[in-house]
């Protein structure tokens, strides 16, 4: 699985972070920063999938 974000649309509310700390790395300024396709182990999934819903700008992009 792989999430990515658009930087477009993300306004640092950090709520991916908050659900998966292990995946959604921010910035200096509290943006998502993970770049496209980043890769996910099977064992963060579920966490992956969780912070990616509940970002309010629907900014994060998850595929399998
Ligand atoms: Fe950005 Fe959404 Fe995370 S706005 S910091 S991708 S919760």
């Amino acid at each position: 699985m792989k999430v990515s974000v658009d930087n477009n649309l993300c306004s640092g509310h950090a709520r991916c972070h908050a659900n998966a700390p292990e995946v959604y790395d921010l910035d200096d300024d509290g943006y998502c920063n993970i770049g496209q396709n980043k890769e996910v182990p099977p064992e963060l999934e579920a966490a992956a999938v969780k912070g990616a819903n509940a970002c309010p700008e629907r900014a994060i992009t998850v595929t399998k």
